[in-house]
């Protein structure tokens, strides 16, 4: 074993020499399952992914399931009205990938969100109903349930309908997950109804009832995906969407379908990477980078030295460019697959990475190159090996913020993720080019990555988070952290991060992620170091390992079947094994 501890090394020594397996880690132990594990941002939602694993339900069962109640319990970002991604891979190998991300309208065009000046009008791609997409997400959950699941319609939606119905307690990191949208959701009086009483947040232990939601989830158990899609849901959607300045129309929502895809793979140091191709980045952009990384010895170097961080951070920015210029809806553009995950275009980058001083993000810019939020992600692993990871969104915290009344529905903003004006920064300062311009039919490119490793023909982790564009990079931190530097699970996942996206060229910090001395040495090469005001802390990782809390663990054979953690970040979550 090697000791990373050094306040820790008579005990290493101690328990090396009885035999033990230790996982030494700044973080509290992650969970332990022999049949099953859940992993979600809110408690209540990961307690019914156990319950269906339990009653003999799979880890599609379990996901859909988990995407209905998160729907109810996690408003933030849990959604009926959003969209995402799922990735599978089953227990005999077969992996795949269902994108039920939200499209365009048929009515939006390129120019959507300009003045007649060819400005942007602030707020028109987040606050208004022109920001919505068609959402994705009833039709994703249903189309993997009838595919992959084993249960009925009915009993993956009846927990969610409890819920909903009966209301659940509000406790205190629901109460903080609330915090960011209150003022927001006091605009929009179909929501102020639901979520905010006399006007005022909902106080701890209140218990929150959502009747209309109730009354859809119950459509949708009767009706399936065509109660939502062809039917009322619809209809109640594109009324207040057209009331309100919106351009949603029914044959939008009659025309919405679920992309099975086949997800992105890469080897990283032995590892098997799958995770999540375009529409969205991330998979893409993960394997660029750690195709780049692989060159370099960074367990050597070792976690948050100014030259790990550095390689890292150079192999982001180009990574990043890649990410928003070239890429789209595949429907729509020709995505440069085969090079991004290619060893030797990640060989190339690496020719060009100076040695000493910091890149310039401007000189990598292409040629004709004119130009609090939320999201959720689980992990999900059950009895047989079948490994889930689903990341869905509403795109900001509460989307829009605007329910459409009679639904109890919140709706997404999800179309400022396209490039509104090349050059013009998104909600998450992504600056993006034409690949990901506003088409009627596409879907904006997103950097949702849930992502399944797996080694020698066996899941090894399953990962991913919210975090807008910076998904990206904390997924990859945590894969990092485990493989290059032996991190347990929970510590990989709480470990400060790093993040740099070409644009704007800054190196964001969450705090402490770097020493002094560090900080010092990044500064004396160029690197423009600092904690991002705005946002100081990102994410919120779900988790799964198999066979132990960590490589040592693992390598023993004798570590727990799995391992589950949540973020620390995350306060209303919870991970659970059984
Ligand atoms: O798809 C995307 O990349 C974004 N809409 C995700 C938004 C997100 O992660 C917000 N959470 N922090």
């Amino acid at each position: 074993m090697i000791c990373r501890v050094s306040g820790h090394i008579t005990m290493t020594m101690l328990l090396w020499s009885t035999g033990a397996a230790v996982a030494l880690a700044a973080s509290p132990a992650p969970a332990e399952g022999e049949s099953g594990m859940v992993v979600t941002a809110q408690h209540l939602a990961t307690d019914v992914g156990v319950e269906v694993l339990k009653a003999g339900g799979n880890a599609v069962d379990a996901a859909v399931a988990v995407g209905y109640a998160l729907a109810v319990t996690y408003p933030t970002a849990g959604n009926l009205g959003g969209g995402g991604f799922m990735t599978v891979r089953l227990a005999d190998g077969t992996t795949t990938f269902l994108d039920f991300r939200e499209r365009a309208p048929g009515a939006a065009t390129k120019n959507m969100y300009l003045d007649d000046k060819g400005e942007p009008v602030p707020g028109a791609s987040t606050d208004t109903y022109l920001a919505i997409g068609v959402p994705g997400s009833v039709a994703g959950l249903e189309a993997a349930r009838e595919k992959y699941g084993t249960k009925t319609r009915e009993e993956l939606i009846a927990p969610a309908l409890h819920l909903a119905k009966d209301g659940f307690v509000l406790e205190q990191g629901d109460i903080a997950a609330f915090a960011d949208g209150n003022d927001m959701l006091a605009q929009d009086p179909a929501a102020a109804k639901i979520f905010l009483k006399d006007g005022q947040a909902l106080p701890l232990g209140a218990t929150l009832v959502q009747q209309d939601l109730a009354k859809t989830l119950e459509a949708i158990s009767q009706g399936g995906a065509d109660a939502f899609y062809k039917g009322a849901t619809a209809d109640l959607i594109v009324k207040a969407s057209e009331a309100n300045g919106g351009i949603l129309a029914k044959p939008d929502f009659e025309a919405y379908k679920v992309r099975e895809l086949a997800p992105v793979e890469c080897s990283y140091r032995g590892y098997d990477i799958v995770s999540s191709p375009p529409p969205s980045s991330g998979g893409l952009i993960i394997c660029e980078i750690l195709n780049i990384l692989e060159g370099y010895p960074i367990s050597y170097l070792g976690y948050g030295s100014a030259e790990t961080t550095r390689l890292m951070v150079e192999a982001m920015r180009h990574a990043y460019v890649d990410r928003n210029t070239a890429l789209g809806d595949p429907d729509f553009v020709k995505n440069p697959v085969e090079k991004l995950t290619s060893k030797g275009y990640a060989e190339s980058i690496r020719a060009g990475i100076d040695p000493y001083h910091a890149g310039v993000s401007a000189e990598l810019t292409p040629a004709g190159f004119g130009e609090s939020t939320e999201t959720t992600h689980y992990s999900i692993v059950d009895k047989d090996g079948n490994a889930v990871a689903v990341t869905y969104t509403l795109n900001g915290s509460f989307g829009t913020g605007k329910v459409a009344e009679g639904t109890g529905i919140l709706l997404n903003n999800e179309m400022d993720d396209f490039t509104m004006k090349p050059g013009v920064p998104n909600l998450y300062g992504l600056v993006q080019g034409e690949a990901n311009a506003i088409e009627p039919g596409k879907s904006p490119l997103s950097s949702m990555s849930p992502t399944i490793v797996s080694k020698d023909g066996k899941p090894f982790m399953v990962i991913g988070s919210p975090g807008g564009s910076r998904i990206i990079t904390i997924t990859l931190e945590a894969i990092m952290n485990v493989i290059d530097h032996g991190m347990d699970l929970q510590e990989a996942i709480d470990a400060p991060r790093v993040h740099h996206q070409w644009l704007p060229d800054r190196v964001y910090i969450e705090p402490r992620a770097l020493s002094p001395d560090t900080l010092r040495i990044l500064a004396g090469q160029g690197y423009r170091v600092s904690v991002d005001e705005d946002w100081p802390i990102w994410g919120e990782a779900a988790g799964i390992l198999v066979g132990g809390r960590d490589l040592d663990e693992i390598a023993t054979g004798e570590g727990p079947r799995y391992v589950g953690a949540i973020d620390s970040r995350a306060a209303a979550g919870s991970a659970r094994g059984y």
